[in-house]
């Protein structure tokens, strides 16, 4: 099943990312809660054939194998081999035998036109480098009637980089949005740009307690030592900026955030999308 990806600096950098992760990656009950979500809305139904985008450990993937059923089939794919490791032994256990898992590029996918009922696709849209190619290219693989499932945080996710975006905009320089889509308006022109019909748009409020050195630390990740998989300050806006900008940016950077402190630590606003959409004849 595992074969070796020939991937770019910055999926490499993903991919290793949640190979790291792999083994912790179910500790946490938040995935689960959205796959949950995404595979309901996306009423996913017996007998369909369903791809899982970016699967991680399986979570949609297993499901909805159990809900397509003998006579429907899943593919779950994934960068990460970790990932897929986890997500397979899970399959294994459940003795499972329509999902199979391909490590494979979800921007480089080869399958033939018209063959999924189902493209779902939760935590991972984000990640993608190409955004509209690649939404055209899976609008290629929905059967006619087919929909697509999409989850993403929303642009008011992760509220250090909230912040930065805010206090750069001040000097003139812009950081990609949170959730790397941008608001509720650019992820619906996003899809329907990308061919899609009927695109609606759900939106789930959500959010919890970080601590305030977390949320100080975005600084350093996106400004201080950047990684290819930090967000991303736009064009050579910092450049521009001498030190004494830029040092003045930090300490309002870290003054906003302070302000923002209560006793359980500091809000981020988790609010959650749920895009849905299909195509031409799913009307
Ligand atoms: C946050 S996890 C989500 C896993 C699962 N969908 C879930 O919600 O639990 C993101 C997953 O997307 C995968 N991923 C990121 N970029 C990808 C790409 N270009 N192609 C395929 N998978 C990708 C990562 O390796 C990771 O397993």
């Amino acid at each position: 099943m595992m074969n070796q990806l020939e991937l770019n600096d910055y999926k490499q950098g993903v991919a290793d990312s949640y190979d790291r992760r792999s083994q912790t990656y179910d500790n946490s009950e938040w995935h689960v809660q959205i796959c949950r979500r995404l595979l309901e809305y996306s009423q996913v139904g017996a007998g369909q054939t369903v791809l899982d985008i970016g699967t991680g450990t399986g979570h949609i993937a297993i499901a909805a194998a159990q809900i397509v059923g003998a006579q429907g089939q899943v593919i779950g794919i994934d960068i990460s081999a970790g990932m897929l490791e986890q997500a397979q032994s899970k399959v294994s256990a459940l003795g499972l035998s329509n999902v199979e898992f391909q490590l494979t590029d979800a921007e480089a996918l080869e399958y033939p036109a018209h063959h999924f009922d189902r493209i779902l696709c939760a935590n991972t849209f984000p990640w993608m480098q190409d955004k509209e190619a690649t939404l055209r290219m899976w609008y290629r693989f929905l059967k006619p009637g087919g929909r697509i499932g999409v989850h993403t945080p929303a642009d008011t996710a992760y509220v250090g980089a909230v912040v930065l975006r805010k206090v750069f905009a001040k000097y003139g320089v812009s950081l990609e949005a949170s959730n790397r889509i941008g608001s509720v308006e650019q992820c619906q022109d996003l899809f329907t740009n990308a061919g899609f019909e009927a695109v609606d748009i759900g939106t789930e409020l959500h959010g919890s307690y970080t601590n305030l050195e977390k949320a100080k630390a975005t600084w350093e990740e996106i400004v201080g030592r950047p990684s290819s998989t930090s967000l991303k300050v736009l064009g050579n806006g910092l450049s521009q900026l001498s030190s004494a900008q830029l040092a003045q940016a930090k300490a309002e950077f870290d003054a906003e955030l302070e302000s923002f402190r209560t006793k359980e630590g500091i809000w981020d606003n988790l609010t959650t999308l749920y895009i849905l959409a299909g195509n031409r004849s799913s009307r």
